[in-house]
């Protein structure tokens, strides 16, 4: 009983993503659901994690137990390990759970196969030890998650202002960097390009959103968002890349991106955005005020379709926190209200990471809309079209069947209520060499192979 609510715990971190379905994968995800679900989540939020991480300080000699919700200071991640565990018995999953329980480690990904585990510094010893005690096989990817993050991000070098921005893809920049050129944009180009500040974050951040159409009546409409999660800094480069190819280039573009009206919002979590490059590389959620010492909400299941389901917590101390309602936050609320304005959406792509998936609708559980054969087909092309622009190979599905159920996704969302045909949720790379600090070398190949399956995308959205 206590095992198995700590593994909904653990599955409700989004964290352990069994692929789901093959008669090959050795803990299949029947076996993970039928343990997880008799149970409440409510039961489950009471003996969740709370909300403390170790951190360590220039200076000081010993790591100490802050609370997550640093008012000063920086998350350092100095010795903390990234490990690529081998899953092939269950019991090695329980003792994951046992390990996250105590703090001793924390999950960022996986599959059915193997999970990448970050472990704690002072930790690294004692997970070891149990791990060769009950023959635990892993391969250590990352030897100091600090050092990794101190070599992720190249300084930007100064250019004299003569292109009117900052932007670059060779570093990942801060948001008035983004904002600044999207206002760069329409300045340059008003014929096609105008931003639009469609709300505000819950610190008070704007929320952009730049058009890209040639104005043409009659033309359909895409949405390309990035940013929902704070960490995935790949997410809002790939989308600045994007805009940046489209709006550079147009004229040489297909019909389908030529005739479309374009919305791209690149960083929907400005909040956390600027905290994750501030104060903590692993932040997650919005930066909304939250109950006791626990602050943030994950936006990404926050939106108004199946809220509160499976794989969504009630609890504000967790990475998968709903918040208190759907579109409780400013972030969704003013997504979701600038949508409804606009009619003739065809599409809806979301840029997360790490993984390499292309994941269409449902998330909220193991089950797929009347017409997922059309989106099965346009991913496969996508994917397809990923690989012949010689990137790495994508795996796809729906979200729901192919990692695990999450329910208040922005694509569910888009589907579901707003009825978009085509919505997807893009996991960009890696695999889990790097996960979520991809080095910022990065940026071009996984946002020119993003490119390629958004135009895939696009060509069926314009034909819809
Ligand atoms: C931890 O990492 C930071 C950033 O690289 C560094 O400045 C600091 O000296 C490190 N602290 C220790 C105790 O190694
Ligand atoms: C799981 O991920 C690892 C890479 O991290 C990969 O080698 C393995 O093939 C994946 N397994 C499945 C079933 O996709
Ligand atoms: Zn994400």
């Amino acid at each position: 009983m206590k095992f198995a609510l700590c593994l909904l715990a653990l599955l409700n971190l989004g964290a352990l993503r069994p692929v789901g379905g093959r008669a090959s994968a050795p803990i299949s995800t029947a076996a993970l659901e039928e343990l997880a679900y008799p149970f409440d989540v409510e039961a489950v939020s009471a003996e969740a994690q709370q909300p403390q991480v170790r951190v360590q300080r220039p200076g000081d000699n010993e790591v100490a137990l802050v609370e997550e919700d640093l008012p000063q200071g920086r998350v350092y991640y100095n010795g903390s390990q990234l490990w690529k565990v081998l899953v092939d018995k269950r019991e090695n999953i329980e003792l994951l759970v046992t390990l996250r329980e105590d703090k001793d480690i924390s999950m960022w990904g996986g599959n059915s196969t193997t999970v990448d585990v970050l472990v704690k510094p002072n930790s690294v010893e004692k997970v070891r030890k149990i791990f060769k005690d009950n023959k635990v096989g892993f391969d250590i990817v990352i030897e100091d998650l600090q050092k990794v993050i101190d070599e992720e991000n190249p300084a930007v070098i100064e250019l004299d202002d003569r292109r009117g921005h900052r932007l670059t893809w060779q570093a990942y920049h801060r948001l008035t960097d983004i904002h600044g050129y999207l206002d760069y944009l329409a300045e340059t180009y008003p014929d096609l390009c105008s931003v639009q500040t469609i709300g505000q974050s819950v610190l008070g951040k704007d929320i952009k959103v730049l058009k890209v159409s040639n104005g043409k009546p009659g033309n359909k409409a895409m949405w390309v968002d990035g940013g929902i999660h704070a960490r995935e800094w790949i997410s809002p480069s790939t989308v600045t890349y994007i805009i940046n190819q489209f709006v550079t280039n147009i004229e040489s573009e297909p019909a389908s991106i030529q005739n479309m009206d374009w919305y791209f919002a690149p960083v929907l979590n400005p909040d956390g955005y600027e905290y994750s490059h501030t104060v903590d590389r692993l932040w997650r959620k919005n930066r909304a005020r939250g109950v006791g010492q626990c602050s943030g909400t994950d936006l990404n299941r926050n939106f108004g379709y199946r809220w509160g389901g499976k794989g969504s917590s009630k609890n504000p101390c967790t990475e998968t926190y709903g918040g208190s309602g759907p579109f409780s936050e400013p972030e969704t609320a003013s997504v979701e209200r600038f949508i409804r304005s606009i009619q003739n959406w065809k599409a809806y792509i979301s840029f997360h990471s790490y993984g390499q998936y292309i994941l269409y609708p449902w998330g909220y559980d193991r089950v797929v809309p009347p017409d997922y054969k059309d989106l099965e087909a346009v991913a496969r092309r996508a994917a397809q079209a990923i690989r012949t622009a010689g990137g790495p190979s994508y795996t796809i599905g729906p979200a729901g069947g192919t990692l695990y159920p999450a329910s208040g996704g922005s694509d569910d969302w888009a589907k579901g209520v707003m009825k978009m045909k085509y919505a997807y949720t893009i996991e960009l790379r890696d695999s889990g060499r790097f996960g979520f600090v991809l080095p910022a070398n990065y940026i071009q190949p996984t946002a020119r192979e993003a490119l390629a399956a958004l135009k895939v995308i696009a060509e069926a959205a314009y034909l819809a």
